[in-house]
Formats: structure tokens, C-alpha cells, sequence
């Protein structure tokens, strides 16, 4: 799960508040969903504003062609044909690298009645389990079994059927959606999670010829249908690489504008935002995000969408080390993403984690031992410092944590930020901060 390290480093000499535009790239956890969803049938796909040079992207692919896909890369664009599959077996290297190789399961059953998946490891943010796709799958007729390495999927054809989900898994509904899309019959998710990343996966496989509903209490109802045609798409903005830079506009003291976010689907990050005392306003192409006065302190809980989002949760508490006052973090979603947090202390934040549910009611990991809530206290004058990057959100929140500190800071691991990121180095100097990309 983890990528393999190298040594490219961030420099930063942290001070210049960020001021000026920048646009959003097309969200990674909807691209490499849709680039799945394309192999359901055999004619062509096309997606725009497609974020190629991120490497997740990139690995998915790569697992696709050595399927049998053939694909074009062009600026901003990917074309995706897979005509005929040559085999059902992922390569154990790359499937580990990527949480998408799990979801080829349905259009490989589909095309083969066979799949061979890497089983996926956990990773720094958790144990990341596969359960709930495992279960989904098993309730829509597939047999799955286990080898050394990988899990292996086989059916002669799938049938509807009602799956309840324990959690609303994003993976887990995005599995069934796409295994369910040729089973016979009517496939009902309960509980299903309805992240805008999904939506946009519903309205590509729309296109293609699935017939889906979307319930207002959470339920997907997919009807069967029998082909899938090819289709056009563009990815929707990546919500999250909106909210990094946001946290770190205000952070800093400064004034963007973020081309292409989309305020239906920043909506709780936007009330957050105010209710802190920073501000935004939405304009023509985008929203900007601008410092107004001292930050106020809040406690949050971060939640499934419509909540708010976990990914969003790391460069936030980097916002309210800046904050007067002592704020709470309840991370809801993911038993261990506080593991950035040692580091930061380093560079003089002041952040305490609690085995507890502090801040809200009382979550599933409330008899754990996890570490899942976090007391800031702030403001902290951060200084520079050499640090290690644990995983890609936290990267970002280094990131913003070395462009407001005093002096010059060295973030090691560059490689967890390209996973999610394009240019980020690039977008920063844009936006008017001193930092370097050293390989
Ligand atoms: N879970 C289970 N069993 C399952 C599936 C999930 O217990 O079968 C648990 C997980 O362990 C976790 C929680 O459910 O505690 C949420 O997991 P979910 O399946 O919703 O997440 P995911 O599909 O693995 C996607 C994004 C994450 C994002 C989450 C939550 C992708 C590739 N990843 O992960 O993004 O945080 O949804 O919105 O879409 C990232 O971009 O860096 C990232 C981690």
C-alpha cells in the first residue's frame, strides 16, 4: 500500500502569505473509479479534465493495460479502449499500490467470470479492510475464495440483490455499483455512501446505458441492464485539492481564488470555513478564500458526506494551530489519521490525541484504543523543521505547515503527495510561496 520511497524533498522557507489563482485538478477518487467503470464495456471512452500526472492514476492504467486495454493520454484528456481482456490476474506489485484494483472485480467477472486480486494491505491511516465488497460481491452470486496473494472472484453471471452495508464503505458502494450494473434483476445498497465522487460514477455509468437510482435515505438501486455502451465524461473538480489549498490560503494569511471548486460540494467545508472566521466568496469560475480577522477556535467530527470530510481534516488542524483558542478534531471515518501529528510538534504545533470521543457523540471506535481525537491549541508560532511525510493528506498539511512557519523547513517524501497532487510545488510557487522540489 505504501509507495516506495525515494528521497525528493519539499524545501521551504516558510513566511509569504499565498495570494493569486489557481485551478483544481480533476478529482483522482473519481477518475480512477470511471477508468474501472470503462472497462464494462468494449467501445471507447473518453474523460476529460482527467488528472493524469497524479501517480494513482497512473498506476491504474498501467494495472488496465497490462489487462488489455489500450489508452491515449492527452493534455487533460484519457481515452480508454478495452476491446478484448487477455487475463484476469492483477500484478501483485501494482494491485497492492492502489485500493482501486478491488473494484476491477465486477468487469472482470463480467468479461472473464474470473478475477484475480491482490489482497490489500492495510495502510498508515488504518487497517482498511475489504469486507464489505467481499460480502456485497458474495450477495450478488460471486464465489470468492483466497490463495496466498490474491483474492480470486468467479461467477457465470450475477443476480440482483439487497445489500445492507454497516458502514456507508465509499469503496464498498463503488464495488457493487459496478459488479451490479449487467446483474440480473434489481440491486438495492442500503446504507450506501453518496460522496459526489460517487454521483459522478453514477452519472458516467448513466451515460453508458445503467439504469441507477438515488434514494434520499442512502439507498442505490440499480436495475440490470444487458450492454454498455461507450461514453464521454469530465471528471468533476477534486473537492479535496480545493479544501488543502483553502486551509492553506488562510493559514497563511492570504487571499486566493481556487478555479474550479464547486460549492455543492464543499458545502460543510464552506460553513466550516466561516464559522471559524475566515471567508469566502463564490465567484464566477471558482471560490475565493481569504483571511479576515483572528481565527476562532471549533470542534469538528469528521464524517461521510454530506459531513465533513476526513481528507479534509489534516490540512484544518494545521489551520487551527493558527486559531485563539483550543479546538477539537473527532475523526470518525479512519482509526488511526492522527499519525501525522508527532511530527508537527517538531515545528512547535501544539496537539494532544485521545483515545476518546471528544467533541460529539460517541463513534465506532469509542471502545478502542485508537488515538482518534485531537485538542489543538493554538496560535503556535510554527518554526522550520525536517520532517517525514506519513500519507498523502497529511503531506499537504506539511506542506501548509512549512509555508507559515518561520524559517526554512525540509519535508521529506514528496512521492505520498504526487499520489493525490499535480504540481503542487508548481501551484505553491504560483501562489507566491518559496519552495522547492529537490530530487
Ligand atoms: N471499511 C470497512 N470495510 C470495508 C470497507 C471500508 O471496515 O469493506 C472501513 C474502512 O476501514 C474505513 C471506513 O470504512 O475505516 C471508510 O472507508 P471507505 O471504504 O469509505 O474508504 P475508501 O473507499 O477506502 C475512499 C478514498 C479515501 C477517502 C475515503 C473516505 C479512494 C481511492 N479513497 O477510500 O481517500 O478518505 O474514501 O471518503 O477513493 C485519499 O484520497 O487519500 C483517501 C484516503
Amino acid at each position: 500500500m505504501e509507495p516506495t520511497a525515494n528521497n525528493t524533498k519539499f524545501i521551504i522557507n516558510g513566511g509569504n502569505p499565498l495570494r493569486g489563482v489557481i485551478k483544481v485538478a480533476g478529482a483522482k477518487n473519481s477518475a480512477t473509479k470511471l477508468i474501472v467503470a470503462s472497462l464494462l464495456t468494449k467501445d471507447k471512452c473518453i474523460f476529460h479534465n482527467s488528472p493524469n500526472k497524479i501517480k494513482d492514476l497512473q498506476v491504474t492504467t498501467q494495472i488496465c493495460s497490462l489487462l488489455g486495454s489500450k489508452i491515449k493520454i492527452g493534455n487533460g484528456t484519457l481515452e480508454i479502449q478495452t476491446k478484448e481482456i487477455s487475463n484476469g490476474i492483477i500484478d501483485q506489485e501494482l494491485g497492492n499500490s492502489t485500493r482501486i484494483a478491488i473494484l476491477l472485480a465486477g468487469p472482470l467477472v463480467h468479461r472473464l467470470g474470473k478475477a484475480e486480486i491482490p489482497i490489500p494491505g492495510g495502510c498508515r491511516i488504518g487497517s482498511r479492510p475489504v469486507n464489505l465488497h467481499i460480502e456485497g460481491l458474495k450477495k450478488l452470486g460471486c464465489n470468492v475464495s483466497m490463495n496466498d496473494t490474491h483474492y480470486v472472484f468467479e461467477a457465470d453471471g450475477l443476480k440482483g440483490a439487497d445489500i445492507k452495508l454497516d458502514f456507508p464503505s465509499v469503496g464498498a458502494t463503488e464495488n457493487i455499483l459496478i459488479a451490479s450494473i449487467f446483474a440480473k434483476g434489481r440491486t438495492i445498497i442500503s446504507n450506501a455512501a453518496v460522496e459526489p465522487e460517487i454521483i459522478d460514477l453514477i452519472k458516467f455509468l448513466q451515460k453508458m446505458g445503467a439504469i441507477i437510482e438515488i434514494s434520499t435515505d442512502r439507498k442505490i438501486i440499480i436495475e440490470g441492464v444487458k450492454k454498455l455502451y461507450g461514453a464521454t465524461h469530465r471528471v468533476i473538480p477534486d473537492r479535496n485539492e480545493a479544501a488543502s489549498f483553502a486551509c492553506a490560503a488562510i493559514a497563511s494569511k492570504g487571499d486566493i481564488i481556487i478555479e474550479d471548486a464547486v460549492q455543492d460540494d464543499l458545502i460543510t467545508f464552506l460553513n466550516t470555513i466561516r464559522r471559524v472566521g475566515a471567508e469566502y466568496q463564490v465567484v464566477e469560475n471558482g471560490i475565493r478564500f481569504y483571511y479576515k480577522c483572528k481565527l476562532k477556535p471549533i470542534a469538528i467530527e469528521t464524517n461521510v458526506h454530506p459531513g465533513f470530510m476526513t481528507d479534509w481534516q489534516q490540512p484544518f488542524a494545521i489551520l487551527m494551530t493558527q486559531a485563539n483558542g483550543i479546538s477539537i478534531i473527532h475523526e470518525t471515518v479512519y482509526e488511526k489519521r492522527f499519525g501525522y501529528v508527532e511530527e508537527l510538534k517538531k515545528m512547535g504545533a501544539e496537539i494532544e490525541l485521545y483515545n476518546n470521543c471528544l467533541g460529539g457523540l460517541p463513534c465506532r471506535f469509542a471502545s478502542s484504543q485508537y488515538y482518534h481525537s485531537a485538542v489543538i491549541k493554538g496560535p503556535s508560532k510554527l518554526k522550520g523543521a525536517e520532517i517525514n511525510i506519513p500519507d498523502l493528506r497529511a503531506g499537504f498539511s506539511y506542506l501548509i505547515a512549512g509555508i507559515i512557519a518561520e524559517g526554512e523547513s525540509v519535508i521529506n517524501g514528496a512521492v505520498y503527495i504526487d499520489r493525490g497532487y499535480e504540481d503542487i510545488d508548481i501551484k505553491f510557487r504560483n501562489l507566491g510561496a518559496d519552495i522547492r522540489r529537490i530530487h
